[in-house]
């Protein structure tokens, strides 16, 4: 129904864009220039301290969280802050047991070992990845059939920091082989603010307070969408209106690309309104929002609901998925049943 839609480069995606990736000189090098996630940094803090005190490597570690929070760039922090090499795969990359081994096997003592979206590593992978995590070691078959042979491989110690949107899809197994569990939160707007400024002042661009607050307000709690919108107002802001980001030239850009005061854009407003108009609010089945707006279940739970229930926006109920007033009031729309306006 809302096929025409351009998911894939939403400006409020949570997902990573190739912009996002590689040498990006927005992403902080260091703990003290990572903005937010006070307690998940206070806690690392004294655990790398510890682990250089001892010369050990750092306990495993893993975060989870919505995405777009910063789990690979505080991943490669915690490597830089140890003073080790960092490798950086992910669970659909490492398709058999060997591409796993291969990068073990070529670790130095005390290196990071980051594995992005970890509960999509398949079962074979994991497997090993158990002796590997507790004991510094693996068992790798050489040859077939009759021939075969296990091959035991001792490693150097290593740390995994693993990453991935839903901690709960994670085996029992693995999840208890980590030491450390954490959990990165949303950012508040002043957070988002104070990464706005900062993000600004990298890019050479004059930025008020006040117009880093009205980005942060609008970037769903998220530090990617913050810096994605900030690049982009900064075009308007210097086409536009003289270059500098105040809170006018935000407003005026933002609205432009259709980011409504609460950083919902066409995709959100029109599958809310999808919802409203075809189901009366709801409930709606998730496999039918699903295919309402032509997006995976699993996408739609993990990136687009979050922050609509945090904003009081939906509700997930045993029959399905509910429209609050909160929105109804936000999008205009009377409740009492009259949306043929649509
Ligand atoms: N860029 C992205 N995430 C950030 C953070 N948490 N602190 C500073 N800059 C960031």
């Amino acid at each position: 129904m809302i096929d025409e839609m351009d998911f894939e480069n939403r400006l409020v995606s949570m997902e990573s864009l190739p912009e996002d990736d590689g040498d990006n000189p927005l992403r902080p090098r260091s703990l003290d220039e990572y903005i937010g996630q006070e307690k998940v940094k206070e806690n690392l803090k004294v655990f790398i301290e510890a682990a250089k005190i001892r010369s050990e490597a750092l306990d495993h570690v893993l975060l989870y969280g919505p995405p777009g929070l910063g789990k690979t760039t505080l991943a490669a922090i915690i490597a830089n802050e140890l003073g080790v090499n960092f490798r950086i795969t992910s669970g659909p990359a490492l398709e058999r047991p060997g591409d796993l081994a291969a990068l073990l096997t070529n670790m130095d003592e005390g290196d990071v070992l980051f594995i992005d979206e970890i509960h999509r590593m398949p079962r074979t992978v994991e497997e090993i990845l158990y002796p590997a995590m507790e004991d510094f070691a693996i068992d790798i078959m050489n040859g077939k059939g009759q021939g075969a042979m296990s091959i035991h491989l001792p490693l150097q110690k290593f740390t995994l920091i693993g990453a991935t949107t839903r901690a709960g899809q994670l085996s029992a197994p693995l999840r208890d082989r980590f030491g450390m569990l954490m959990r990165l939160e949303l950012y508040t707007p002043e957070e988002l603010g104070q990464i706005v400024r900062r993000s600004a002042r990298i890019l050479g661009v004059p930025c008020t307070e006040d117009g880093s607050l009205e980005i942060a307000s609008r970037s769903r709690g998220t530090p990617r969408i913050a810096n994605r919108l900030l690049k982009r107002v900064r075009d308007f802001a210097l086409v536009l209106t003289g270059g500098e980001i105040d809170e006018q030239a935000a407003r005026i850009a933002l609205s432009r690309m259709d980011i409504d005061e609460l950083g919902l854009d066409m995709v959100d407003r029109r599958m809310l309104l999808a919802m409203i108009e075809h189901y009366r609010g709801g409930p709606v089945g998730l496999e039918t929002l699903a295919a309402m707006i032509g997006e995976e279940a699993v996408t739609i739970e993990d990136v687009y609901e979050p922050y609509l229930m945090q904003i009081g926006f939906l509700s997930r109920t045993p029959r399905g998925r509910v429209v609050l007033p909160a929105a109804y009031q936000h999008l205009g729309v009377p409740m009492d049943g009259q949306q043929s306006m649509f």
